[in-house]
């Protein structure tokens, strides 16, 4: 069985120190522009050194692309001096920089955007109260919206991150492309599931084309989907088989699936034999690292995790405590703090919006 205190190398020639990774998460502390704020730096320092990799919260790789307030910017090269402290402050102790680059397509709002109507694949709000009406992307900005990502990435490299992860999970931009609910177009970008793949595609081969080309040896490209949509019609678990199959063969360094719990089982009824991470896994059949993660509290559930996944994230234990890899690695899982008293907030550096989002996903940790 694979430990979590195991190396693993990818593809690319990265080697992290252990299978723990931070997941990513928003931390709604960058300034109003996007840049990196001392808050933040500090939220990242206090986590760093005992996990393998730290992925960033979601950062917008173009202006319209912003989701919420406080959310980082990697959307110009002015951004470059911003990255480049959060990368340093992360990369301490053998700890690994990801940044994850984001779009937000329908799921925002013109209030977020100063005014501007949000963008996403087809003029169709999303199912959720409130939800404008996006405009549709013209199919000539689909390519620069591409190539947004790959300049992105570009700027990643610049400002010494460890590699990019693709956001294209919890219904954004990339996974609209993929939606039949979000993407209604009848163009070369929408239709069939192989069509609805096009974007994702083009994306893929755009970045990691441009890592190739620009990166040193190490440098890593990480994918990150959610695995299934509620909406009718929606992405069901059949779609994201063969998305999976797809992109394990592209030159990704991992996939990462997006779950709130690991051991969650599929609406689809043909899917129902095993959770979803067993079934992507079998899927991607050794062909790239899959990273599991959803509500892993103890060292226990890691190494579940660990038997359906080379790696594993953590994300809401992370934050409630930060030192919770070193306990777990050590033997001393007693001493995790497992609930987050409100007086509490600031020496853990938890903003509002990140207290309120923890509300809705695990009030009975919050006291
Ligand atoms: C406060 C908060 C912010 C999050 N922000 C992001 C994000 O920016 N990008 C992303 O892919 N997932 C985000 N997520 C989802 C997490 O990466 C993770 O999948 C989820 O929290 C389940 O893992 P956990 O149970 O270990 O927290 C966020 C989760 C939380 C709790």
């Amino acid at each position: 069985m694979k430990k979590m205190d195991e190396a693993v190398t990818f593809r690319r020639g990265l080697t992290l120190k252990n299978r723990i990774v931070m997941a990513p998460m928003t931390t709604k502390m960058s300034f109003y522009d996007g840049v990196v704020t001392q808050d933040e730096l500090n939220y990242y320092s206090l986590r760093t050194g005992e996990v393998g990799a730290i992925i960033t919260a979601a950062a917008n790789v173009q202006e319209v692309g912003k989701g919420w307030e406080g959310e980082l910017s990697a959307a110009s090269d002015e951004m470059i001096p911003s990255l480049s402290r959060l990368a340093s402050a992360i990369k301490r102790n053998g700890t690994k920089a990801i940044l994850q680059i984001f779009h937000g397509g329908r799921m925002t709002n013109s209030k977020i955007l100063r005014g501007e109507q949000p963008v996403a694949p087809s003029a169709i709000a999303a199912e959720r109260e409130g939800a404008e009406t996006p405009r549709e992307l013209m199919e000539a900005e689909i390519p620069l919206l591409i190539e947004d990502y790959r300049q992105a990435t570009v700027r990643a490299i610049k400002a010494g991150f460890d590699g990019v992860e693709l956001h294209g999970a919890n219904t954004y931009l990339i996974q609209q492309f993929f939606s039949p609910h979000s993407n209604r177009r009848s163009d070369q970008w929408g239709g069939s599931v192989e069509k609805r793949a096009h974007f994702i595609e083009l994306l893929v081969d755009r970045v990691t084309g441009a890592v190739d080309e620009y990166a040193e040896k190490g440098f890593i490209v990480g994918y990150r989907f959610s695995p299934e949509e509620y909406e009718e019609p929606g992405i069901k678990m059949a779609d994201t088989m063969y998305l999976v199959d797809l992109l394990a063969n592209k030159p990704l360094d991992y996939l990462h699936i997006s779950l709130n719990d690991y051991q969650r089982v599929s609406v689809s009824k043909a899917f129902q034999e095993k959770s979803m991470l067993a079934y992507v896994h079998e899927k991607i059949a050794g062909r790239v690292p899959l990273i599991g993660v959803g509500d892993v509290r103890t060292g226990k559930q890691a190494e579940e995790v660990l038997e359906e996944a080379e790696l594993v994230a953590v994300g809401r234990a992370l934050l409630i405590d930060p030192h919770w890899t070193k306990k777990v690695l050590s033997g001393k899982e007693d001493t995790i703090r497992t609930v987050l008293p409100f007086e509490d907030r600031d020496e853990l550096l938890i903003q509002n919006g990140v207290w309120g989002f923890l509300q809705g996903m695990m009030p009975e940790r919050l006291v």
